[in-house]
């Protein structure tokens, strides 16, 4: 299986590799059938971006690090649920997100590393928070890399799965994380910490950021995190970078926009090349990414011209970049 671009479907060569949900978690389309053109056009119009296949060149590669598709979508419609209800009721109810957050934690706990599901593969309507569990997804990994505890764990993924909810309440973007903390701090029992994730997660550590321009220890550890999952998923889901591309820019903005420390937990723990991904090999060899193993960025690969599987660990001369740097 792998993730293509909606634009790159060939029906003649590719099925379904997962599932397409409606907006009410219903599934449109079934795995392993193959699709329509007119269908396809269909699919663009309500929004969705990305297709998980299964085609000759993918074929064996199953992408174990992600999470299953139930749990994907009972995590969108808990903060969906949450959403809606700050807008229609004063106090809404944190049942449902602190469940998710305990699940996507455990998720986050048991296994090396977790592959995202891109908002893109959902309907247009359902991104926002697909966005949100990503960015969830994210700021674990990398608190989980820091030595984070599950308590202080759980007050990143709360603040996390609401960190954009200013947006709905409000309808300047600009305004969105200070509408944000006002709203959750006066629900009772919503952790202080979590609001101010909120708050501060469009800060950046040169004061460059908003609403307030914070500077260094002003622009709290959870906040940092937040902040650069929440710019990663945007790079991927709305900006289109490859994980490859989105990683070097994060790296980039090292010490400047968030501290070293977590920069290089994040580096450690997302993957440049998530299985699936086609790449090349010494600047020639067309090769395709079939795992991931401890070192995130040095994967197993398998060469398209005679499937000959090449272990990146154990192989340190090889490098590898994005296929499409070089086509
Ligand atoms: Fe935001
Ligand atoms: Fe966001």
């Amino acid at each position: 299986m792998r993730l293509i671009n909606i634009s790159e479907y060939d029906h003649n060569s590719m099925v379904l590799g997962k599932p397409i949900y409606d907006s009410n978690k219903r599934i449109l389309l079934a795995a392993g059938r193959t699709i329509d053109p007119k269908i396809i056009t269909r699919l663009e119009a309500i929004g969705i971006e990305f297709l998980f296949v299964e085609d000759e060149i993918s074929k064996g590669i199953s992408i174990e690090d992600m999470l299953d598709m139930p749990t994907w979508t009972d995590a969108i419609e808990a903060v969906k649920t949450f959403y809606h209800q700050a807008v229609t009721y004063h106090s809404p109810k944190l049942e449902g997100i602190q469940k998710v957050a305990g699940t996507l934690l455990q998720e986050v706990k048991y296994r090396p590393t977790l592959i995202l599901i891109p908002a893109g593969t959902m309907t247009k309507d359902l991104q926002p928070y697909a966005h949100a569990v990503n960015v969830t997804i994210l700021a674990l990994l990398i608190a989980k890399e820091m030595g984070y505890n599950d308590i202080k764990q759980k007050d990143l993924a709360i603040g996390s799965l609401v960190h954009d909810i200013g947006k709905i309440l409000d309808d300047d973007p600009n305004k969105h994380p200070e509408k944000g903390f006002d709203f959750l701090r006066n629900i009772s029992q919503f952790s202080i910490v979590s609001a101010h994730i909120a708050y501060q997660h469009h800060e950046r550590l040169d004061g460059g950021g908003f609403p307030r321009k914070l500077k260094d220890q002003a622009f709290l550890e959870m906040a940092q995190i937040c902040g650069l999952a929440n710019w990663y998923d945007n790079m991927i889901s709305k900006e289109n970078f490859a994980p490859h591309d989105a990683m070097e820019a994060i790296m980039a903005a090292s010490d400047r926009a968030y501290s070293h420390r977590i920069v290089a937990a994040f580096s450690q723990s997302v993957a440049s090349y998530p299985p699936g991904t086609k790449v090349i090999v010494d600047n020639k060899e067309p090769a395709i990414v079939t795992k991931i193993h401890k070192h995130l960025q040095r994967p197993i690969i398998k060469l398209l011209s005679n499937d000959k599987i090449i272990d990146l660990l154990e192989n340190p001369t090889y490098m590898i970049k994005p296929f499409d740097t070089v086509v």
